[in-house]
C-alpha cells in the first residue's frame, strides 16, 4: 500500500507544473498580442523613410547591437554618439565589418549604406 502514495507525491508537483505552465502561457500570450503593435501602413513606412533614407535602414539592421540612440554596446559594438570616424570610414566599416560586426555589403546596397552612415552622424550631437 505504499506504492500509491508514493505516486501521488510524485503525481502532485506535475500537476503543479502543468497548471503553472498554463498559467504562463495564457499570460505571455496576453503580454505579447499587446505588446505587438497594428503592422504599419504604407504611409507611415513612407513617412520614416522620408524622416531620414538611413534611419528606417538603421532600424531594422543596426539597433540589435547598436541601440536606438547608438549607445547599447551590445555584443561589443561601439558608441556611435563617440565616434571619432569620418563617414567615408563609417561606410568602410559597415560594408566590409570589422572585428565582431558583421559586413553588410552582401545585404544593403551601396546608396543604403551610405545612407545609414550618414543617418549615424545625427547621434554625434
Ligand atoms: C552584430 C552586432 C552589430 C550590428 C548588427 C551592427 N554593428 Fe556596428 N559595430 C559592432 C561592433 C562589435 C563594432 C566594433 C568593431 C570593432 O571592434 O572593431 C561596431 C562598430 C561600428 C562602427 C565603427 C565605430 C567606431 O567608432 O569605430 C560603425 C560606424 C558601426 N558599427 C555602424 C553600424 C551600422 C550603421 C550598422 C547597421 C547597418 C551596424 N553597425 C550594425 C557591432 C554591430
Amino acid at each position: 500500500m505504499k506504492k500509491p502514495n508514493f505516486l501521488d507525491k510524485l503525481n502532485l508537483p506535475n500537476k503543479t507544473s502543468i497548471l503553472l505552465l498554463i498559467v504562463m502561457t495564457v499570460l505571455s500570450v496576453n503580454l505579447i498580442s499587446c505588446g505587438t503593435e497594428a503592422p504599419k501602413s504604407d504611409e507611415e513606412e513612407q513617412a520614416v523613410e522620408a524622416a531620414h533614407p538611413g534611419e528606417k535602414v538603421y532600424k531594422k539592421y543596426c539597433v540589435t547591437c547598436h541601440g536606438t540612440d547608438g549607445s547599447m554596446g551590445s555584443n561589443g559594438a561601439f558608441n556611435l554618439r563617440e565616434t571619432k570616424l569620418s563617414i567615408e570610414e563609417k561606410i568602410a566599416v559597415i560594408t566590409k565589418g570589422r572585428n565582431t560586426m558583421t559586413p553588410f555589403e552582401k545585404v544593403l546596397k551601396p546608396e543604403e549604406i551610405s545612407a545609414v552612415a550618414e543617418f549615424t552622424e545625427k547621434f554625434r550631437q
